[in-house]
């Protein structure tokens, strides 16, 4: 048990203006979410952690706790624009929010800034967080969030690129599987690859993931893959066509049940992480003069399903 006292800025009772800033947090994590909140309880047993919401009233509601698993987990939270320093900031906002987290970042004054968002961000992140060391790694972890809480579901991995590795090091003490990945930029294509098959199709058709391996899904699937590897290859991906037809295949069967968290979207009315993950795709192939007609045809449907009535 830490004998820190916890900083609450709650909006009722806002830290007084003369107040000093604390100390700074080794770590912070922006985007107070179900992956978030899941990596801040975890972290929090064994360092100070800060997270950071979306805005004043979130970080007073979450200072009252907030349940994470089966225990009540009370964050030391803050508003974005009260955020104190920290040696090293987790970005785990949804893609769409990823600007407006970089730039709480960078007024953190961290050592580093790394997302674990899907997607492919790091662009984003650098032209709005212009630090040394800004970077994009990956986890496999997975959680979700509903009324009543949020719920850690299953561990996975945490790669971070070089550079990153007193921060790994401080996740794994937390428990999680964390590693600098050498070769980060394959292992993120790799997962974009996933996502980019399975998220969007499962959102559009609104199944779960294990029903895009029947008939009439797979032919989209199999499609989106085929189109998708060699457009990715040319940025590092290092996979053969069998073997990306074969990760993909094994994702949507080992997540058979799962809804995919697009389709969560789609059905919670929110927008969805599309431009982050079709959407890059659909540049990056632009660029290269690579024809991705299904992933157009993918994004179009989508943004229009996503749309608001008008
Ligand atoms: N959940 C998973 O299993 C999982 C697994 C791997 C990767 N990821 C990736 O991790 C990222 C986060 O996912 P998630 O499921 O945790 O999303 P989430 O539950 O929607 O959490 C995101 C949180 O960030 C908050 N936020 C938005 N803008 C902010 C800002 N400017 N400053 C501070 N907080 C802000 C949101 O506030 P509001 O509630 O007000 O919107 C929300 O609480 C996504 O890129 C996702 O693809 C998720």
């Amino acid at each position: 048990m830490t004998t820190f006292q916890p900083l609450i800025a709650t909006a009722a009772s806002p830290r007084p203006q003369t107040t000093p800033n604390p100390a700074r947090y080794p770590v912070a994590i922006i985007g107070a979410g179900a992956l978030g909140l899941s990596f801040a309880a975890r972290i929090a047993r064994t360092l100070r952690v800060a997270v950071v919401a979306r805005d004043r009233a979130a970080a007073a509601r979450l200072c009252q706790g907030v349940r994470v698993g089966d225990s009540l987990f009370q964050p030391e939270a803050w508003a974005p624009e009260e955020a104190p320093q920290a040696d090293w900031v987790i970005v785990l906002v949804k893609t769409g929010d990823t600007a407006a987290a970089a730039r709480s970042a960078a007024r953190m004054q961290p050592l580093g800034v790394l997302s674990l968002q899907n997607g492919l961000v790091e662009p984003v992140l650098q032209a709005h967080c212009p630090l040394p060391r800004v970077a994009q790694g990956i986890t496999t972890t997975g959680a979700f969030r509903d009324a009543s809480g949020v719920t850690p579901s299953g561990d996975g991995e945490v790669l971070v690129p070089p550079g990153f590795e007193e921060l790994a090091s401080m996740l794994a003490r937390a428990g999680l599987d964390a590693r600098v990945e050498d070769d980060i930029v394959p292992a993120r294509l790799a997962k974009l690859l996933v996502n980019l098959a399975i998220n969007p199709l499962a959102a559009l058709f609104r199944v779960r993931n294990g029903e895009l391996l029947e008939a009439p899904y797979r032919l989209w699937l199999d499609a989106l893959v085929t189109e998708a590897w060699p457009v990715l290859c040319a940025e590092g991906l290092a996979l053969d066509e069998a073997a990306a037809h074969a990760r993909v295949r094994a994702v949507a069967r080992a997540t058979a049940t799962n809804r995919a968290s697009m389709l969560q979207d789609v059905l919670a009315g929110r927008p969805t992480e599309l431009d982050a993950i079709t959407g890059v795709l659909i540049e990056l192939a632009a660029r290269q003069g690579a024809a991705v007609p299904t992933h157009r045809a993918v994004h179009r449907l989508l943004s229009l399903v996503e749309a608001p009535a008008g």
